[in-house]
């Protein structure tokens, strides 16, 4: 067997398009278009690339933007003050802080204070806690843009057995909450887990989500399964690797994501979409 591809940069630009034309609609009736403000504190090389992308995004489908570059200096109030700044600015429907944030700031406290409607990471805690309750808001990007992979592929996910590997708060644990949502049986195997490997193997989806090039061989891949892998990092090779064998594990499943150009694009595109689902007051009756 030889996996299907998702093709991450393909359907993100499919829905990019989408995305242009519901804001073209808005103009249309003379709304206002959806507007994105993206924090970049410091000046950490790969979040530059990252905020890069995310405003050539917003060129592309039209949306108003404000990025703004802070000194890796900045207080931790200085920082809450931008953030209350743009939770009461009536043009930013989204506010994302790229993370990771100087040592000195309080990551958590900072996700605190953007306002639950405008945060369209989906890393506020009322957020994740709609998800556990399964009453959804706005969802966390990683997932939801995996989620939509899912859906592409066409396969009902209902009863299926899951492995998720990694439980962070911004892919892991809100990966596992979309997942039993939908009806999967999910396990989540992390840093303490004794046997990842057999919860590997007996998995119909795999999502890893830890960073580690090689962490699951070709052979823990059930034959016939499904694949993402989250993982993206850079190899002294100078080339970005999975934490997934690909060239193995591709023998093996149904359909399988690519490193990159797979789960990374639909981060990116999620994110967009939750944007203007706040700009259209998608969320408007479920805040506190
Ligand atoms: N850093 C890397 N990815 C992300 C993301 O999706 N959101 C934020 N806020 N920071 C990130």
């Amino acid at each position: 067997m030889t996996a299907k591809i998702l093709d991450g940069n393909a359907l993100a630009k499919s829905l990019r398009q989408e995305l242009r034309q519901r804001v073209n609609e808005r103009i249309n009736k003379n709304l206002r278009v959806p507007g994105l403000a993206v924090i970049l504190v410091g000046n950490d090389p790969a979040s530059e690339i990252y905020v890069k992308g995310k405003r050539r995004d917003c060129e592309e489908i039209g949306y108003h933007s404000n990025f703004q570059h802070l000194s890796s200096n900045i207080s931790q109030q200085d920082l809450e003050a931008h953030i209350a700044t743009l939770n009461g600015d009536p043009r930013i429907d989204g506010i994302l802080v790229q993370s990771p944030l100087p040592e000195h700031i309080d990551e958590g406290r900072i996700i605190d204070v953007i306002d639950p409607g405008k945060d369209v990471d989906g890393f506020h805690p009322f957020n994740v806690g709609r998800l556990v309750v399964r009453r959804p808001t706005i969802r966390s990007c990683t997932p939801k843009g995996i989620m939509s992979l899912l859906e592409f592929t066409g396969v009902n996910l209902r009863g299926l057995d899951a492995t998720v590997i990694g439980a962070s708060n911004h892919v892991g644990r809100p990966m596992g909450l979309e997942l039993l949502l939908a009806g999967c049986t999910v396990t989540t195997a992390h840093k303490f887990t004794r046997d990842t490997a057999s919860r590997v193997r007996s998995a119909d989806l795999v999502v890893s989500a830890v960073g580690k090039p090689g962490l699951v061989p070709g052979d823990w891949i059930k034959p016939g399964a499904i694949v993402i892998d989250v993982g993206i990092t850079r190899g002294e090779d100078g080339k970005l690797h999975g934490d997934v064998d690909f060239d193995a594990a591709v023998k093996r499943a149904a359909w399988i994501t690519p490193v990159p150009g797979g789960v990374g694009p639909m981060t990116r595109v999620a994110m967009l979409q939750n944007t203007l689902a706040v700009a259209e007051g998608e969320f408007a009756n479920t805040l506190p």
